[in-house]
């Protein structure tokens, strides 16, 4: 099993990253909860973040909101992430997350959507630096976790102020920065421009997380390399693939074979419907159900059937019956 790495006296999870260099899971709303945390980790994951959850939902004890910070405490360095722009509200929220299990505690200023950015919190906030500062050191305050970022390169072509938002992280208290170089105007077109990154990483001495675009081992040893990050972080390449995380680390790493991968997706909807019941974990696993299936053969019948399927039994029914077809095909 995967040791958590424990920091050393005075120094952060985060410090850690700099002599473990790990590929670490993004956070991914609605996808990086507890079970699937669970399982990238189980696959060799060492460092995760989970999805982002909304403080003031938080604070006003919001049952969804709650849900979405379990499984904190974990066997492998977990990161909580905060979505908002009230100080107090992120530091009332930042002290949940720690006592839930937290590692440490990051704060959003990445999500592109309309509905958070209107209320002036995720990318929103990379054009209030003066407010940025004010959250950070609220929350550095009061939480004795380390506080880190994951921004965007900056709000559009106007306004690329990653290098900005970074200096000032880091003279607040911040302890790490995780930087996804595309601006919020971009959202997730394009090509993530790795030279933010690298720009980010020489304006200051805190550990730099690279992100965006990383799909094989060959694209993060270029990450690392062009960049001097202290870490690369995965996201949508993660879904269905959980295995990535060792695939990058262990260049004599074998894939799991296609039965395999379905095991691994059993264990997967097992660990959903224990967190959240039979129904709603079966329906939530049919995101994850079609990105397992993306590299699989003859899944045909898996994906005809795979809008009806409501329960654990349906699903590992099916899928078991998958398994055999593979065998019958001999694609193993
Ligand atoms: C479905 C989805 C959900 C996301 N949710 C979050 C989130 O909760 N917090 C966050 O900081 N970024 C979030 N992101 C952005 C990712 O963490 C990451 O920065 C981005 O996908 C680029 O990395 P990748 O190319 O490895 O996917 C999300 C992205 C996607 C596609």
């Amino acid at each position: 099993m995967t040791e958590k790495m424990e920091p050393k006296e005075n120094r952060t999870v985060f410090d850690e990253l700099r002599s473990t260099r790990p590929v670490v899971l993004a956070p991914l709303s609605g996808i990086t909860d507890a079970p699937f945390r669970e399982i990238c980790r189980k696959q060799g994951c060492r460092f995760v973040y989970a999805e982002m959850t909304s403080s003031e939902a938080l604070v006003r004890s919001n049952d969804r909101a709650h849900a979405r910070i379990r499984g904190l405490n974990a066997p492998v360095p977990t990161v909580a992430q905060l979505l908002g722009n009230r100080p107090s509200v992120m530091a009332d929220a930042a002290e949940m997350c720690v006592e839930m299990g937290a590692d440490a505690v990051d704060i959003n200023l990445g999500c592109p959507a309309k509905q958070i950015v209107r209320g002036g919190g995720g990318s929103a906030l990379m054009r209030e630096p003066l407010l940025v500062a004010e959250i950070i050191r609220t929350m550095a305050s009061r939480i004795r976790k380390p506080v880190s970022v994951k921004m965007r390169a900056g709000w559009d072509d106007q306004c690329r102020n990653a290098v900005e938002i970074a200096r000032l992280a880091e003279a607040e208290g911040a302890s790490a920065i995780a930087v996804h170089p595309r601006t919020r105007t971009q959202a997730f077109k394009g090509h993530a421009n790795w030279e933010v990154i690298a720009r980010v990483k020489e304006a200051v001495s805190i550990p730099v997380i690279g992100n965006g675009d990383v799909r094989c081992r060959e694209d993060a040893v270029r990450m690392f390399d062009s960049t001097g990050c202290d870490a690369v972080m995965v996201g949508r390449a993660a879904l269905g693939h959980p295995w990535i995380f060792r695939e990058i680390e262990d260049p004599g790493f074998e894939p799991p074979d296609f039965t395999r991968r379905i095991d691994i997706a059993i264990e997967h909807i097992h660990l959903l419907v224990e967190e959240k019941g039979s129904y709603r974990g079966a329906l939530e696993f049919r995101k994850h159900l079609a990105c397992y299936l993306k590299s699989m053969p003859e899944n045909k019948l898996v994906r005809e059937q795979m809008n009806r399927l409501d329960s654990l039994e349906s699903v590992v029914d099916i899928l078991e019956r998958y398994k055999q077809r593979l065998h019958e095909f001999s694609f193993q």
